[in-house]
């Protein structure tokens, strides 16, 4: 039997995983905000919570690890002993095994200093934290672009075929970003609309397959010939950007204007 991933929504938009095997019973959270929808579940599937994991410091991904460790006894693995509750420190190449899953750690600084991120390779799935979304990525508050980039970069390099779950649900607006300042597509209104219906119907676009993300997210794109050539041809951008920039000025470009966005 394979690993399942829950969807927990927290606060607007955050998303907590309950990450879990239908056969032990043994389950996992990250980034836990609101204990109540956590604890719940874990109670109405007679799961064994084994441990909290968490991608980086920002409270809205750590505020409900101390209710929830107190109350359930468990070890909490984050990347910063500044995180309360914090019992296991984790670094980059380290690997984390709770036998029904295995995670690799990926250290991706740029949103934080101490972003981190967990890389399951047999299950292929990706939990991104702030660093990845959907046809976007997390604003850079504590590293410089160039840390940004390369730890978007280090994520290209994982299978095709990963899922991805990621911290926020922010597909609509960085869709809605692309077709407005980045991309020319003809029938933007109607594609907006599809996405947005989409969302609602399913109530997440989680998760995402990380080899979609490769050809269409602009930030994973910054060293695309044929997408630089596409956002400077986008009327909006005429003259702000070359298609001869470099892959960095791209990111800074793209990144500078989804903060104003
Ligand atoms: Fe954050």
């Amino acid at each position: 039997m394979g690993v399942e991933v829950k969807i927990i929504k927290q606060l607007t938009d955050n998303y907590c995983y309950i990450i879990y095997s239908n056969e032990t019973k043994d389950a996992l959270i990250v980034d836990p905000a609101e204990p109540n929808p956590i604890l719940e579940y874990l109670n109405s599937e007679n799961l064994l919570l084994k441990g909290i994991l968490v991608t980086h410091h920002h409270s809205d991904h750590t505020q409900g690890v101390l209710e929830i460790k107190n109350k359930l006894n468990v070890n909490v693995y984050s990347p910063n002993s500044k995180i309360e509750g914090t019992t296991n420190l984790l670094m980059d190449k380290q690997t984390l095994d709770f036998e029904f899953i295995k995670f690799e750690i990926i250290s991706t600084p740029g949103h934080t200093l101490d972003h981190i991120v967990f890389f399951c390779n047999k299950e292929k799935i990706l939990f991104s934290g702030d660093t990845l979304f959907y046809y976007g990525c997390g604003r850079v508050f504590e590293g410089t672009y160039e840390i940004m980039l390369k730890s978007l970069n280090k994520l290209k390099l994982l299978p095709d075929n990963t899922r991805v779950y990621c911290g926020h649900e922010y597909s609509y607006k960085n869709l809605e970003f692309i077709l407005d300042e980045l991309v020319y597509w003809h029938d933007r209104g109607a594609v907006k609309q599809k996405i947005r219906e989409m969302i609602k119907k399913r109530g997440s676009s989680m998760p995402f397959e990380l080899g979609h993300q490769k050809d269409w997210n602009p930030f994973l794109n910054c060293d695309n010939p044929k997408y630089k050539q596409v956002i400077a041809d986008f009327p909006k951008n005429e003259g702000k950007i070359s298609k001869e920039a470099s892959e960095i000025e791209y990111f800074t470009f793209i990144r500078d204007k989804r903060n104003e966005f």
